[in-house]
């Protein structure tokens, strides 16, 4: 197929990219490939940083060669000649395997000046993160990339305009990619027949946390959380009737027991206040305490903010002493409406979506779990170890 028939493949196919986001791969790539440019690359995003994710690190492990044939494909369709697979440094078996697939791929022609003797250009290095969750936003990782502390860029201009050092570049998640050959192989009829509405092929859901049989589950978009858990995760390990699920990392909205009818798909999720990310699930029973999960948002937002921006650097610091406060039962009424304007404050004044979403898990444990929020006894610690099972 000539380079645009392939972006139009991906396009027809509704691709959406599985780092989080849900932005179709197809017009992601339209653009990069209409940018003018003699240097352009396709990066690939395998920061997998999200709680309760191991999908990236399993197919990087387990089958690297779909991954760089992914890549090969997209540098093809757009008219990139260089690519990197920014790897977690906390993956070592993913960043000696994909290393060693890239050799084999080179030795074999796939890779190098004339791939299978196309006349196409194209080769592959892996570049090893430093263990910041920012750096799995894409300009931080881009920034990261070129060698420099991984800070989050303004958007404009995009990356598929501006990207890595300043070319044009497509930035896509390990599965996004690694789905192309088998969209390019069966056809965009065929990825599209699988899924619902807008969420259209498979994603490779993992079960964590509280589960009794945790894993990958790989199946169209569309299946209920619900079904997901009980059916093929067993439910609880613990037995105990589940609580509280989290979906899409520590950016995801808390789902109570009574929501896990929600079917696995982007805008069901949107129109939910919640959101699938990068397709972690992770389950909590009924001695999980949501005001110690909700001040862990925040928490974990004030360690992992990259600092740019003052609702997100400032913003999660108060998250965490306003939550102590109400929990402390210092004048709840007046902290809670605190911690609404701050959260709101946090979603609309923040620069990229760590500090714009951090606000997410918080506002949906204050919606659902609303009486975890009471004050407690000065002795009774709180998290999930000081709770009483109700
Ligand atoms: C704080 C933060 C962390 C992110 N971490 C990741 C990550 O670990 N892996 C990933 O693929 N995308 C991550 N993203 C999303 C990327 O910014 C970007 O949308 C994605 O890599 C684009 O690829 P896709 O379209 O294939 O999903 C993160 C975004 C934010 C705001
Ligand atoms: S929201 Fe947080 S992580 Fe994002 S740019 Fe602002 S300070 Fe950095």
């Amino acid at each position: 197929l000539p380079p645009a028939d392939v972006v139009a493949e991906v396009t027809a196919s509704g691709l959406r990219g599985r780092g989080g986001a849900g932005f179709p791969a197809g017009i992601k790539w339209r653009t990069v490939a209409d940018t003018p440019g003699s240097l352009k690359f396709v990066c690939c995003n395998a920061d997998e940083g999200d709680s309760g994710t191991f999908a990236d690190r399993m197919l990087m492990e387990g089958d690297p060669f779909t991954l760089i044939e992914g890549m090969t494909i997209a540098a093809y369709a757009v008219g990139a000649t260089e690519g990197y697979v920014y790897i977690r440094s906390e993956y070592p078996d993913a960043i000696r395997t994909v290393r060693e697939a890239i050799a084999v791929a080179r030795d074999q022609g796939w890779l190098g000046e004339d791939v299978l003797g196309s006349g196409v250009r194209f080769d592959l290095f892996v570049r090893v993160g430093a263990g910041a969750y920012i750096c799995g936003e894409e300009t931080a990782m881009l920034e990261s990339l070129e060698g420099k502390r991984g800070m989050v860029r303004a958007k404009p201009p995009i990356p598929a305009i501006t990207g890595l050092f300043g070319r044009p570049t497509v930035v896509n998640n390990v599965l996004t990619l690694a789905s192309v050959p088998a969209i390019l192989a069966g056809g965009a009829a065929a990825y599209q027949a699988l899924g619902v509405e807008r969420s259209r092929g498979t994603q490779v859901f993992q079960l964590a946390g509280n589960i009794a049989r945790g894993g990958i589950f790989e199946t169209a978009f569309g299946m209920t959380v619900e079904k997901l858990i009980n059916t093929y995760g067993g439910g609880t390990r613990s037995g105990r009737p589940v609580r509280a699920v989290q979906v899409g990392g520590p950016l995801g909205a808390y789902l109570p027991a009574d929501g896990l009818d929600l079917p696995m798909e982007y805008e069901a999720f949107a129109a939910a206040g919640a959101m699938l990310g990068h397709g972690g699930v992770v389950v909590f029973d009924d001695t999980v305490d949501m005001a110690s999960m909700a001040r862990f948002a925040m928490e974990f937002c004030a360690e992992e903010s990259c600092g740019k921006c003052t609702p997100c650097r400032v913003g999660a610091v108060r998250g965490v002493e306003v939550i102590d406060r109400i929990v402390a039962g210092q004048d709840p009424d007046g902290n809670l409406a605190l911690l609404g304007d701050l959260c709101e404050l946090m979603t609309e004044g923040s620069l990229c979506a760590m500090g714009g979403l951090t606000s997410m898990p918080v506002r949906s444990a204050l919606l659902h779990f609303a009486d975890d929020f009471s004050p407690r006894s000065p002795r009774s610690p709180s998290g999930p170890e000081g709770r009483r099972p109700r």
